[in-house]
């Protein structure tokens, strides 16, 4: 099989953008930990001097995520929550600087435990709310499972709406790839001159 060496996953494009984004010292959030790959790639973003909060509902996500970031000495600066992340508000005060979303199901979980609208939208609310200038939200989303188009629509009716003066939104995908392929969506908060 013939492969792309630049043009990849929407994920490895995403961190592209993150990357330039995220400092040392930085406050993060994963707002879907899942089985902690991005929670784990975040904590080594920000350094020993910064901190990521990761939200799940599932204990599984929990149990494999600690493991991982034990193995790697990265347990002191990652707060693992297990709470929705439409609640993040509670448990985050100061600003930050990113927040990862990859949406859908945990991957090999005995449960279908899907993100949804509802949730998923006053998440992303709270996240530009917190979200520093020139800070960064990125939106991995999935459409190949059951409630996945719906999510889409909510989320792209939500965030055509924001105010271009405040907020730039920026899609990407691939437009020739069979089977449902994931889409990113980047949100930058604006910065005064
Ligand atoms: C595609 S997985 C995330 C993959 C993960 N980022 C990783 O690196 O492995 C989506 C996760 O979102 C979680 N989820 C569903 N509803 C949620 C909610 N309201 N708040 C936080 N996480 C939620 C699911 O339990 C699932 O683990």
């Amino acid at each position: 099989m013939k492969k792309s060496k630049y043009i990849t996953k929407v994920t490895d494009i995403n961190k592209l953008y993150i990357e330039q984004v995220i400092e040392n010292g930085d406050i993060v959030v994963d707002a879907t930990m899942g089985n902690g790959y991005d929670t784990k790639y975040l904590a080594e973003k920000v350094g020993e001097n910064g901190f990521v909060y990761s939200f799940d509902i599932q204990e599984e996500a929990i149990k494999s995520t600690k493991k991982k970031l034990e193995k790697e000495n990265l347990s002191d600066r990652v707060k693992l929550i297990l709470d929705g992340h439409e609640n993040m508000d509670k448990y985050i005060e100061k600003e930050i600087s990113c927040v990862v979303f990859n949406l859908g199901y945990l991957p090999r979980a005995k449960h279908r435990i899907i993100t949804k609208p509802n949730t998923t939208i006053k998440a992303i609310e709270h996240s530009l709310k917190l979200l520093k200038p020139n800070g960064i939200v990125s939106i991995a989303i999935y459409t190949g499972h059951e409630g996945g188009p719906e999510e889409k629509n909510s989320i792209y009716d939500f965030v055509k709406e924001l105010n271009q003066d405040e907020f730039s939104v920026m899609e990407c995908g691939f437009i020739n790839q069979v089977n449902c392929p994931p889409q990113l969506l980047l949100i930058e908060k604006k910065k005064e001159d």
